[in-house]
Order: structure tokens, then C-alpha cells, then sequence
């Protein structure tokens, strides 16, 4: 059977490298296969890919060479990575996937849907995740969380990009609700694991 595509969305510092942690050790105490990935990112090529568009360095990039490079990670990615695993029936459990591109690219930096919408299935090959869990909380909150830590060349953005893209991720929800799960960042962490947890559970059919 394949396996199921489960991402995850939100801005950053929004708790989600936490809670695919959390989840990644669950689906494994429970011999469950699967494979954690990211994004930007994963094999190679699209690490490297990664490198170039977080380097803080990279002032001069525009939205356009960004929008085409998160693609073209994507599409390394999906490739190499993703469609492989699934069809030998593991999960795959991203971080971030195609919605970052909307959100970011297209919100935030005003880009053009139909464009992002073309690209998306070109680097995707059509390739849509099962389930989504975003990771909602106010911008505010969000980058008081992060400020300690030596920020990329996105986290570097102003505090209005930011609530771009969470107003974005909102209307994306609401216009996927069959595949969204809105969970609230701000709750407490074990509250938010075991409701993802069950979720997971549904969607791959396995007792909790
Ligand atoms: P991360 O810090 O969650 O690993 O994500 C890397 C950064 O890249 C984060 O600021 C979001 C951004 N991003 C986009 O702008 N567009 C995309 O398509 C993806 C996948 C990430």
C-alpha cells in the first residue's frame, strides 16, 4: 500500500520542528515506517539548493530566482525523496512543502498565483500531501520565540512579511479544510503532539 504524505506548515518559530520530533519517535516506538524530511531540502542537490536561498549573505536575490529555486528543490526533492517512499508504502513526514511556496513567495512577496500554481505541479508532479497540520500562532508571539537564534535570510523579514504569510496559511487552511488540521502553537506541547498523534493514527489506519 502507499504510504501517506503528511506535512507540516506555520511561520517560523512556530513549533513545529518540535512536534515532528515528537511525532517521529511515536510512529518509531511503534515500528511504524517512515521517513522525515524538510524543505527546502533533503537530498542533496536540494540542500545545497537550501544553503543558497537562507544565506543571509544572498541580499541581492530576487523574489522570482526565490520562487524558481524553492522549485527546483522541490521538484530534486519529490523526485529523489518523496515519490520513491511512498510507493514502497513508507510515510513521509515533511517540513513544509508546497503551501510555503503560496505563503511566502506568493503572499509575502506578491508573486503571482498562476504562476506559483504552474510551477507547483510542474516541481510537484502533481504530488499533493494527505494531510496538513499548520501551526498557528500570532506573528508577535512567533518571533519573540526566535529572536535568540541567528536568524536566515526569510526570518530576517519584517514583522508585516510575517503576518503575510500567516494570513495566507489561514486562507489556505480554510480552502483545504478536508486536508488541514488548524492546531493552535500556543497550546501546550503534549496537548498538541497527542492530537496530531491521533490524526496521524486515522489517516495511516493505526491503533493509537
Ligand atoms: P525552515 O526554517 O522552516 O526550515 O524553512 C526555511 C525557510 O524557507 C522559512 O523561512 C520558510 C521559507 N520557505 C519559503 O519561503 N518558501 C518555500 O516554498 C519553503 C518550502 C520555505
Amino acid at each position: 500500500m502507499r504510504g501517506k504524505f503528511i506535512t507540516f506548515e506555520g511561520i517560523e518559530g512556530s513549533g513545529k520542528s518540535s512536534q515532528i520530533r515528537l511525532l517521529a519517535e511515536a510512529l518509531k516506538a511503534r515500528g511504524i515506517k517512515y521517513i522525515l524530511t524538510r524543505e527546502p531540502g533533503g537530498p542533496p542537490i536540494s540542500e545545497r539548493i537550501r544553503a543558497l536561498l537562507l544565506d543571509p549573505q544572498n541580499k541581492e536575490m530576487s523574489s522570482e530566482t526565490e520562487l524558481l529555486l524553492y522549485c527546483a528543490s522541490r521538484a530534486q526533492h519529490t523526485s529523489e525523496v518523496i515519490l520513491p517512499a511512498l510507493a514502497s508504502g513508507v510515510h513521509v513526514i515533511c517540513d513544509r512543502y508546497y503551501d510555503s511556496s503560496y505563503a511566502y513567495q506568493g503572499a509575502a512577496r506578491s508573486l503571482d498565483k498562476e504562476i506559483i500554481r504552474i510551477l507547483t505541479a510542474f516541481s510537484t508532479y502533481s504530488t499533493d500531501p494527505d494531510r496538513t497540520f499548520l501551526l498557528d500562532l500570532p506573528v508577535e508571539q512567533s518571533l519573540s520565540r526566535i529572536q535568540d537564534r541567528e536568524l536566515d535570510r526569510l526570518e530576517q523579514e519584517s514583522l508585516s512579511f510575517h503576518v503575510k504569510v500567516r494570513e495566507q496559511y489561514l486562507s489556505i487552511a480554510k480552502d483545504n479544510a478536508s486536508r488541514y488540521l488548524v492546531l493552535n502553537g500556543l497550546e501546550d506541547i503534549n496537548i498538541l503532539h497527542r492530537q496530531i498523534l491521533a490524526a496521524v493514527f486515522k489517516l495511516i489506519g493505526a491503533a493509537q
